[in-house]
């Protein structure tokens, strides 16, 4: 097999604003970064985020309280030195980022714009229009390629090179060939982003499909609280395509068919500014009441009219744009239908506070690393609040460059690999370009997504997950008589479509596992047999491990906690 090994002191799998940052902090202390991903960086769905990014900037806000609002807003699982961390760093994150370039919006004083997000005390959310992630992804891209990163764009990584609790690099091939590739490195870090494509309505990028988190967990290594997903309260009606928070942050209204503001009934003081998973939730049972709008009844209105076009055009453009493209609906003349949409992950490869990867709740991996949405540090706990997560992937992102680059100062060696030991990959590519079984991607892949949002979704029961967990059991048996058309070694998206689902079907399942072991409802997991909050049995980390069958055991780990003492949380 004709493998060539590439060396490198830091292999970064994804070019998002985590993976860009940790490059550039890695190439300016003069490590050898290679980048790899499987799009051009500026299609990282970081540039998808619209309505802001976190700091306690203005007079009257203090990071304190931005610490409070982030970890009541997780229900209390988030783990509280890692948010004192992230908050106390956000207003020095953003004058980073703004003296690379980064064009905020301005208030009239000239100082950055903040604007209200839900589940916060101050209006906190820095924001560029409602261009934020696009505006912070371009800057961070360009500083990393004006210091010398090199991306390697167009390429897919399909495994790990780990053994005995090291890694030392990653098997990839080029997408243009087929060519199989290994990166050998000291350090490996994933910043592959979020699973939310697992459902059938989602506000992610097609790019989203978890690949990092399963090929880690193929590893036996584990993923964190994988449960939590987070059902962001505004996609386009039928889409799912976010429309930000920031609709409602400038002052956005929703109303069911019956013209009722129906927040009035589910937070009568923080309204449409409560935090997501209780807007998601309070949207859900409108329509499950059959209050619904739209030829389905399965959207609700949001209304921005009152902001008039000015003001619209100034801070909302592209939500017009996508409302107008997408559904035919001018938000300056009436109200646009929206729906609850799979946005956001929670959980992902268990991290501690300096980016390294678990490999239990107490033992650290060397050579690995991950920041951004497929990590889980947890300052989001179970459930994120809005323009939280912009801020992560920067600062964290920024963070483990600075960790990983310390580790190599330490004497982090080099591992020495194999041509072997991209075996794995190339049966992998093999086996499904010549297997020639009755069953097709796009089906299999509609079929998870279709019963992931309606067994696992925005409210769930013992009997739908475990419904659930029989899907996935059939789909995974299915999954092995796939059948491909494109047998070409060129762009073949056929063949990496298949790969990524095979990723899909193995997160899937820590989902589900998680689900049914987590006996209560906790910020964005919401048990209907399970109404409440148990802090005495499950104030704790789900840790999730896959055997080679597949099979999904659970342990449990500590949270941090800290000043904030857990509390009810009403919203
Ligand atoms: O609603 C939004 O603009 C999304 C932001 C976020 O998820 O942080």
């Amino acid at each position: 097999m004709d493998v060539p090994i590439v060396i490198a002191d830091v292999v970064i799998v994804g070019a998002g604003l985590a993976g860009c940052a940790a490059a550039r902090e890695l190439q300016k202390r003069g490590k050898r970064v290679i980048v790899l991903t499987k799009l051009h960086p500026l299609r990282s769905h970081s540039g998808a985020a619209q309505g802001g990014v976190n700091a306690a900037l203005s007079d009257d806000d203090d990071v304190e309280l931005h610490m409070f609002d982030t970890v009541k807003g997780s229900d209390y699982l988030a783990d509280q030195d890692a948010v004192e961390l992230m908050c106390s760093k956000a207003p020095e994150t953003i004058r980073w980022i703004e003296h690379m370039g980064a064009a905020f919006s301005r208030r009239e004083d000239g100082r950055i714009a903040q604007r209200p997000f839900g589940g916060q005390s101050k209006p906190r959310a820095c924001f560029a229009k409602d261009r934020t992630g696009l505006t912070l992804l371009q800057t961070i891209y360009e500083q990393a390629d004006r210091v010398g990163v090199q991306f390697w764009d167009e390429w897919y990584v399909a495994d790990i090179l780990y053994q005995d609790g090291k890694a030392y690099g990653v098997v990839a091939y080029n997408l243009r060939d087929l060519q199989p590739t290994i990166f050998n490195a000291k350090a490996v870090m994933f910043a592959t982003g979020g699973y939310a494509r697992a459902f059938k309505i989602n506000s992610n990028a097609h790019a989203n499909t978890g690949d990092g988190l399963s090929i880690v967990a193929r590893h036996g290594l584990p993923l964190e609280d994988m449960e939590f997903v987070q059902f962001h309260p505004s996609g386009l009606a039928g889409s799912g395509i976010l429309i930000s928070e920031a609709a409602r942050g400038e002052g956005g209204k929703l109303y069911n068919s019956e013209g009722e503001r129906f927040m009035e009934k589910y937070a009568p003081e923080k309204m449409e500014l409560a935090p997501r998973d209780v807007v998601a939730r309070a949207i859900m049972n409108e329509i499950r009441e059959g209050r619904g709008v739209g030829p389905d009844k399965m959207a609700v209105y949001l209304d921005l009219t009152h902001l008039g076009e000015e003001k619209i055009m100034e801070r909302l453009p592209e939500l017009r744009d996508l409302a107008i493209t997408f559904l035919g609906q001018d938000m300056v003349k009436e109200p646009i239908m929206i729906t609850v949409t799979a946005h956001y992950s929670m959980g992902g490869i268990p991290v501690d506070i300096g980016g390294h990867v678990k490999r239990s709740p107490t033992e650290l991996t060397e050579g690995l690393y991950a920041a951004g949405e497929c990590a889980c540090v947890s300052v989001h706990g179970a459930n994120r609040l809005g323009a939280n997560s912009l801020l992560e992937a920067l600062f964290f992102g920024r963070h483990v460059g600075n960790t990983i680059a310390d580790d190599l100062e330490r004497g982090l060696e080099l591992r020495e690999a194999e041509p072997e030991e991209a075996e794995t990959m190339v049966k992998e590519i093999d086996t499904i370009l010549h297997s020639n079984g009755p069953e097709r991607t796009a089906e299999l892949r509609q079929e998870l997504q279709d019963t992931m949002f309606e067994n696992c979704g925005v409210f769930r029961t013992e009997e739908s997950l475990k419904k659930q967990r029989e899907i996935l059991k059939e789909l995974r048996q299915r999954f092995k008589r796939i059948r491909i058309d494109d047998k070409s070694k060129t762009f073949n998206t056929d063949l990496q479509e298949a790969i990524e689902l095979g990723h899909m079907l193995d997160y899937a399942g820590f989902i589900v596992e998680g689900a049914i072991a987590r006996k209560e409802s906790r910020g964005a997991h919401y048990r209907e047999d399970y109404p409440q909050r148990d802090d005495e049995n499950f104030l704790k980390h789900t840790y999730a491990y896959m055997d080679r069958e597949g099979n999904i055991s659970i342990e449990y780990g500590d949270v941090v906690l800290g000043k904030f003492e857990p509390q009810e949380r009403k919203y």
